[in-house]
């Protein structure tokens, strides 16, 4: 059992990963629609890997014995059309969600709940992961010099990008 302030939290942390979802599947579709497959691409697969991380919560809510709680999902808002900028701008989300997952961290080590700061730790070491694909793209970038080959050619690596994550959320939580 976890106490319900940590359910409350994981709560909304589950609505955060699902706006991250929301965010990065309008970003794909934008730039799928300027011509830009293979970040397009990418992006749906960040899509997918957010949604395995509200799913991941979702699971163990339900394994905690504690209702799974849904919330209204803002809008995603973003006005960069150059993929730098747009990079540039995942990358500040992810130091935002960072943050979060932080915050549910110390709020597991206040509580002494060693279940969820076990939970938690997937999550920070999954955060550097994020952190650190986008801050490799935007170098690959600066390293291209921003140029339009240089972004069709990022372009299409980008779009090499396949899924890392389970699909199938029926497999998640339930002791599986
Ligand atoms: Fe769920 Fe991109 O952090």
């Amino acid at each position: 059992m976890i106490s319900k302030k940590m359910a409350d939290r994981i709560n909304e942390q589950i609505n955060r990963e699902m706006f991250s979802a929301y965010l990065y599947m309008a970003m794909s579709a934008r730039m799928t629609e300027a011509g830009y497959h293979g970040v397009g691409k990418w992006l749906m697969v960040q899509y997918h890997e957010e949604m395995f991380h509200a799913m991941k919560f979702y699971g163990y809510l339900q394994d905690q014995g504690s209702a799974v709680e849904l919330k209204a999902l803002a809008v995603p808002s973003f006005k960069e059309t150059g993929i730098k900028e747009l990079f540039q701008h995942v990358l500040e989300h992810e130091k935002g969600v960072t943050k979060s997952i932080n915050e549910i961290m110390a709020q597991a080590i206040e509580e002494k709940d060693y279940a969820t700061q076990s939970l938690a730790q997937w999550y920070v070491n999954e955060q550097i992961e994020e952190e650190k694909n986008d801050m490799d793209i935007l170098q690959t970038i600066e390293l291209v010099g921003n140029s339009a080959h240089g972004l069709f050619l990022v372009n299409i690596e980008l779009g090499k990008r396949g899924l890392g994550v389970p699909s199938d959320f029926t497999k998640l939580g339930g002791g599986d």
